[in-house]
């Protein structure tokens, strides 16, 4: 596959710029922006409150971005995919709506060490909250799960496994229904966080086997402040609301009210409706390139890097073969401090994310308080490989100065 850079107006317009931070979040295709523009010059009102024809065009526009993006993740109820602002917000949904409801003191919840603060913190303080127990899956050296460990912490008093399909810090893909099956063997509820994992490969929901999967649509290509949950149909009608106000109601009385039908009870106010139009965009745009040459395009470009930067002396590599991994390259270079690192390569036009990745539970169990992270996408090639390369050999003569 080439590079589609030329389909980004930022990267077309700077061309000296190698992005390499994507899994933080990606740029944007003209596609994605023009559609979110001609939603607000044509058909832009409030949905689902106005009896006027430009409402219900909204409301046709938002209702047709849910279904696209169902489709495109294998979901065949779209009332069962609830827009968020994000992955954050989704896991934060189900971990506070559905958390609170089921979790009681003595349960436990099992998480993994790989997780982003995302897919951790929501979980540790319901366990904090409810007097359950939180359990963390141990890593391997080479920072997959420690599977024996997994499935020794599932139990009866297991409520949850919570996990990430693929891990932002490291790259690292996990095997997404062999952790399901263990979960559902003791009747817990399987939940993946998707964020680094629909950008980049196929995704079907229905044959992953879980129960709730998260994404976010700012991390492909879509715009920020939209993504979604996807859900069990049982499990969502059962769950309380997560947030009241307009739309998620059905009847208000004095002194109770009752809910709206799926998806709208879980989605309470005035929604994101050009978020999930861009969104919708977005993912026609993926579909288009096709995600199995977009998953091969990441791998090509991952073995390049990780082949150049392991002959330089002084650069570790963290995680697992790249087989194993999506397009994501983390590593130190000697003792340099992963943001000096990224300054300098940063005065190249190179740009990596350096830091602990919204994962201090990993970082700790790497034994480093950081590390520099390139991760690449549709628009990169090996011009960006050879550009991080070269500021990588800035980044060593600076220091050899600054140390002289
Ligand atoms: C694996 C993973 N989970 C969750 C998140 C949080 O996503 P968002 O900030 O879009 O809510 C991220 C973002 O970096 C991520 O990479």
């Amino acid at each position: 596959m080439k590079s589609r850079r030329a389909d980004f107006p930022l990267l077309a317009a700077s061309p000296s710029l190698h992005y390499l931070d994507s899994a933080a979040t990606t740029q944007k295709p003209a596609v994605v922006l023009d559609a979110m523009r001609s939603y607000y010059e044509h058909d832009n009102a409030n949905p689902h409150r106005g009896a006027y024809a430009l409402s219900v065009r909204a409301t046709d526009r938002y209702q047709d971005a849910r279904e696209r993006i169902a489709r495109f993740l294998g979901v065949r109820d779209p009332s069962c995919l609830l827009f968020t602002r994000g992955t954050t917000e989704a896991l934060n949904l189900i971990a506070t709506a559905w958390g609170h409801a089921n979790v009681r003191a003595g349960d436990e919840i099992v998480v993994t060490g790989l997780e982003h603060h995302a897919n951790f913190v929501p979980w540790q303080q319901l366990a904090l909250g409810m007097g359950a127990a939180l359990r963390i899956c141990r890593l391997t050296a080479d920072g997959r799960l420690d599977l024996d460990h997994l499935a020794s912490l599932i139990t009866a008093r297991t409520r949850v496994v919570a996990f990430n399909h693929v891990s932002n810090a490291l790259g690292t893909i996990n095997p997404v229904r062999e952790i399901a099956r263990l979960a559902h063997a003791v009747g817990a509820l399987a939940v993946c966080d998707g964020a680094q994992s629909a950008p980049h490969f196929p995704v079907r929901f229905d044959e992953l086997g879980v129960d709730f999967y998260a994404f976010s649509g700012h991390k492909m290509c879509g715009p920020m402040g939209i993504g979604g949950l996807v859900g069990r149909r049982d499990i969502l009608e059962a769950m309380p609301p997560y947030q009241f106000g307009g739309d998620m109601i059905e009847f208000v009385h004095d002194d109770r009210s009752t809910w709206n039908v799926l998806p709208h009870k879980l989605e309470a106010g005035t929604p994101n409706v050009a978020g999930a139009v861009g969104l919708a965009a977005a993912v026609e745009y993926l579909e288009d390139i096709g995600l199995d040459a977009i998953a091969s395009h990441e791998r090509a470009l991952l073995r390049l890097a990780t082949e150049r930067l392991s002959a330089i002396d002084g650069i570790r590599i963290f995680g697992p073969p790249v087989e194993q991994r999506s397009g994501v390259l983390s590593f130190t270079y000697g003792d340099i401090h992963p943001h000096d690192l990224a300054s300098i390569l940063d005065s190249e036009g190179v740009c990596v994310r350096a830091g602990h990745h919204c994962a201090q539970p990993l970082m700790r169990r790497l034994e480093v308080p950081a590390t520099a992270r390139a991760s690449f996408y549709v628009y990169n090639d090996e011009s960006d490989v050879d550009a991080l390369v070269s500021a990588l050999a800035t980044a060593r003569s600076v220091f050899a100065l600054a140390e002289r």
